[in-house]
């Protein structure tokens, strides 16, 4: 790690000197780093000029969910949906992140059921009243991602669906509860993890969370089956996701040889997500996007 004087400009790029800026952090940092513990790269600590520009994309992205929960309906196809995330996150001035991300065809991924995630919407798949739908939004503005998702129960959903949906979303508001600066990402996993194991459900391993502000997808990976006190260190000016992945039955899963995106689960059984966004501050969190 170069050292910097304390009047230098500090490496965040936020103009200020060093002495003022990050230079404690990177005491602290040095510290928890002899101790063995994994910590943050610098180059995914975002400054407060950044972090403005992730919350004007983040309220897009919301703005587009709260849109699209206005409108989603039995009847509709998931064609329509990605039609209406693609005409109002442009005309909000932002672009869909998913269109052509490494190939993804469509603006947002609409995942019905027994699919996990990466649903690709088609004119050929209709909601039907009873379907839990996850519909995952994620926004470029002036070049700077947001990222969220959310479920929407379609009709008269069973009472066993409405509850993995439910579970599903106390597990995301758990596992916030766990989020502050010099925590661990294993403290954000074990809160879901247990609170999905104790109502009989189990969390996908192998799709996670990330970081995310220049890029979609930046380090860390966040995983919810890791352990509390293991994982990355979280700090002040770090954004990731928490969106696990909550199975009624398996934990297993498997993707769609046809397309190479939309994972299903092995047994078949239902899995639910919601997807918050979400900034380490000094003295906790801030929600960016949900
Ligand atoms: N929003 C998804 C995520 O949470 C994006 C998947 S990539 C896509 O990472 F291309 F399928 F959109
Ligand atoms: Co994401």
């Amino acid at each position: 790690m170069k050292k910097l004087m304390k009047d230098a400009p500090c490496w965040c790029q936020s103009g200020k000197p060093y002495g003022q800026c990050h230079m404690d952090f990177d005491k602290k940092i040095d510290m928890y780093r002899r101790k063995f513990h994994k910590v943050p790269p610098r180059s995914i600590i975002k400054n407060e000029e950044q972090l403005q520009k992730m919350r004007e994309s983040s309220k897009i992205n919301v703005a587009v969910l709260d849109y699209v929960g206005e409108h989603i309906h039995a009847g509709m196809t998931t064609e329509e949906i990605d039609q209406m995330v693609y005409q109002k996150t442009t005309q909000l001035g932002g672009i869909p992140a998913p269109l052509n991300y490494e190939g993804y065809p469509k603006s947002v991924c609409t995942s019905i059921n027994e699919q996990v995630c990466h649903g690709i919407p088609s004119s050929s798949i209709q909601l039907i009243d009873g379907d839990i739908v996850n519909v995952d939004v994620s926004t470029i503005y002036n070049g700077y991602f947001s990222d969220s998702s959310r479920m929407y129960c379609i009709g008269n959903v069973s009472p066993e669906n409405k509850r993995l949906v439910d579970v599903a979303k106390e597990c995301v508001e758990l596992g916030l509860a766990q989020v502050k600066p010099w925590g661990h990402l294993g403290d954000v996993a074990q809160a879901i993890n247990d609170h999905a194991q104790a109502n009989g459900y189990t969390v996908v391993r192998d799709v996670g969370g990330h970081g995310i502000g220049l890029e979609f997808h930046e380090t860390p990976f966040v995983s919810y089956v890791i352990k509390k006190g293991t994982g990355m260190l979280m700090a002040p000016g770090m954004v990731f996701t928490i969106e696990p992945m909550i199975n009624m039955g398996t934990s297993d899963i498997y993707i769609d040889e046809n397309n190479g995106w939309t994972i299903y689960t092995d047994d078949e059984k239902p899995s639910a997500q919601w997807e918050i966004m979400v900034l380490v501050t000094e003295s906790g969190y801030e929600v960016m996007s949900w």
